[in-house]
């Protein structure tokens, strides 16, 4: 007698597939609310003060870097010193450019950027450290990147999916702030 074989196969299992669900008159409802809170809508996820905060002290520690950067390129001496200073010049700049996208984000979210003198490098996370040689220089900046790149990514972690813009901002930020510790990293070993 013959038998047949026949194979039975087990559809592998599916995760539920997730669906877009928006609710788009309670949107439509939501955004005609409190239109002068622009950017800063009701779906905001974040705690948009405490997110202010914090870009409050991030503006300071750009500012305070920028400074620093700017005091190093004026006052570079030495072997090496005018490449290196022109670095600096590069770096402030780059520094300035964090500082304009952070104070335009926080007037997006509906908050005021802190360019108060007073209390400036109280609120920055990095300290403001005039150099005499230019090997000081480039550590005192590359232990200032450093603290900035760790800073950067606590805040990003802190944000999560709560407010993408701000996050991704942060990232572009953070990747230049790596760079420029690189390049610091490298200069040190050679001095
Ligand atoms: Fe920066
Ligand atoms: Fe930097």
């Amino acid at each position: 007698m013959e038998t047949e074989l026949t194979t039975t196969t087990t559809p592998a299992p599916t995760a539920p597939a997730e669906h877009f669900n928006i609710d788009i008159s309670a949107i439509r409802e939501n955004a005609r609310k409190d239109v002068l809170e622009g950017a800063h809508t009701s779906s905001y996820q974040g705690d948009v003060e405490e997110v202010i905060e914090l870009l409050n002290h991030a503006l300071a520690t750009e500012l305070v870097c920028v400074l620093r950067y700017k005091m190093h390129y004026f006052t570079a001496v030495g072997l090496n010193s005018e490449s290196i200073a022109s670095e600096f010049a590069i770096h402030a700049q780059d520094e300035q450019e964090h500082a304009d996208r952070i104070a335009a984000r926080i007037v997006q979210l509906g908050g005021k950027p802190d360019f108060s003198p007073q209390g400036l490098a109280e609120r920055s996370h990095s300290d403001y450290v005039a150099c005499a040689s230019l090997e000081e220089m480039i550590r005192e900046n590359l232990i200032a990147e450093r603290i900035a790149i760790d800073t950067y990514r606590e805040m990003i972690r802190y944000i999560g999916d709560k407010d993408p813009t701000t996050r991704r901002m942060l990232e572009d930020i953070l990747a230049k702030e790596e760079e420029h510790a690189d390049e610091l990293a490298d200069w040190s070993k050679r001095q």
